[in-house]
């Protein structure tokens, strides 16, 4: 036996109006400026335009930094840190999906401990608790709004880097599904497979627990009744917010038994080719269950259950992802995504080295990645 440990930020606001909660809560709490990390098309809406309004009403100041982009890179922490510093800001807030979050966590993580961020790459590396976070989400499925999980796209070597730290948690998650209800259809289908993702690599990762197994199992079952509803009809509340607790819940899970080959092979395909991280692990997701059935039978069996299958088999499992896939329209494979097939070695040896490789159930080799690849060509 060994101490696992548990990770969630301390304060979770979930449900309609936990916005307009969160700005109370902040107001209490005597910040004076605030870097507001976003991107263009979120800043111009009126949710965000209400935030900035609210915030101004309570003596906090922002400063806007709205160029991150669908895969943030380091020239972005860098970009939005120059603001921070500039306008001595002493909280930062997110608002968007994982691209801002991820982007903001960069940020208030190099304002408290110097340096770059590429010096974060890897598992606990920073000494000090980054700049106070206060993460908005307005998607259904990176759950970064309130994870120790920071995916910074390093543009020199064309790899996501992923900075696994303790100090990059929020203080304060915001899943306001008023906030989701605007989510394009694609968008949806794509972050609801990303949290999907999450609760199946951390059902069968090495370093799940009672805790993380109870989040993940909950969650798949709410993916698999509520995902194609919230992308068939947007204005569905009831399904938007079992997304958000879904989505919640997944992160729970991963954030703390972590993650496995799906995400190590889906950041190299982001890194790469800049695609979206949701598509690129919906994609993955029924090739390395396929190859993790070899030694994890009998979870992806709970799996096929969780989804509502009859059948508790681990081919159950992967026909009924392989369903939900098809039926909220994400691409079958990656031909489909423009991958080509010389890069698949590099890509291979690179998401061996991710650190989300490290918990899947099974060690793979350099040959058994490029075949999991191709198999999901
Ligand atoms: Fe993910």
């Amino acid at each position: 036996m060994s101490v696992t440990e548990f990770h969630i930020p301390a304060i979770n606001l979930m449900g309609q109006g936990a916005l307009g909660q969160a700005i109370e809560l902040l107001g209490k709490r005597g910040f004076k400026n605030a870097l507001l990390v976003t991107d263009k098309v979120l800043v111009a809406t009126p949710s965000a335009k209400d935030l900035l309004q609210k915030l101004e009403a309570l003596g906090v100041g922002v400063t806007i930094y709205d160029h991150v982009k669908p895969n943030p890179t380091s020239s972005n922490v860098e970009e939005g840190l120059a603001l921070l510093q500039k306008a001595q800001c002493d909280l930062v807030i997110s608002l968007g999906g994982g691209s801002p979050h991820d982007c903001a966590k960069g940020i208030a993580l190099v304002a408290a401990n110097g340096g770059r961020i590429h010096d974060y790459e890897g598992l606990n590396r920073s000494a000090l608790p980054q700049l106070p976070l206060v993460s908005i989400n307005t998607t259904a499925g990176t759950a970064s709004e309130m994870t120790r999980f920071c995916i910074i796209t390093d543009e020199e070597r064309h790899i996501k880097m992923a900075i696994v730290d303790q100090h990059v948690t929020p203080i304060l998650s915001v899943n306001d599904p008023d906030l989701m209800v605007g989510m394009p259809s694609h968008l949806t289908a794509a972050t609801g497979m990303d949290a999907l993702t999450h609760a199946v690599e951390a059902y069968v990762s090495t370093a799940a627990t009672p805790i993380t197994d109870a989040c993940a199992l909950k969650a798949i079952t709410l993916i698999a009744q509520y995902l194609p509803r919230a992308v068939e009809h947007g204005g569905d509340m009831e399904a938007r917010e079992q997304m958000a607790y879904a989505q919640f819940l997944a992160g729970m899970a991963f954030n703390n038994a972590s993650l496995g080959y799906v995400h190590a092979m889906a950041h190299q395909l982001g890194g790469f080719y800049d695609l979206p991280h949701g598509v690129c692990n919906a994609v993955l997701l029924p090739a390395v269950e396929a190859f993790n059935a070899q030694v994890a039978g009998a979870r992806l069996a709970d799996i096929a259950t969780a989804l509502g299958e009859q059948d508790a088999s681990a081919s159950a499992a992967i026909k009924a992802i392989n369903a939900l896939k098809d039926k909220v329209n994400i691409p079958r494979g990656l031909k489909d995504l423009g991958a080509k097939e010389d890069d698949i070695p590099l890509l291979a040896a690179n998401a061996l080295k991710d650190a989300c490789s490290l918990t899947n159930p099974i060690q793979a080799s350099q040959e058994q990645i490029e075949q999991i690849f191709r198999d999901a060509w």
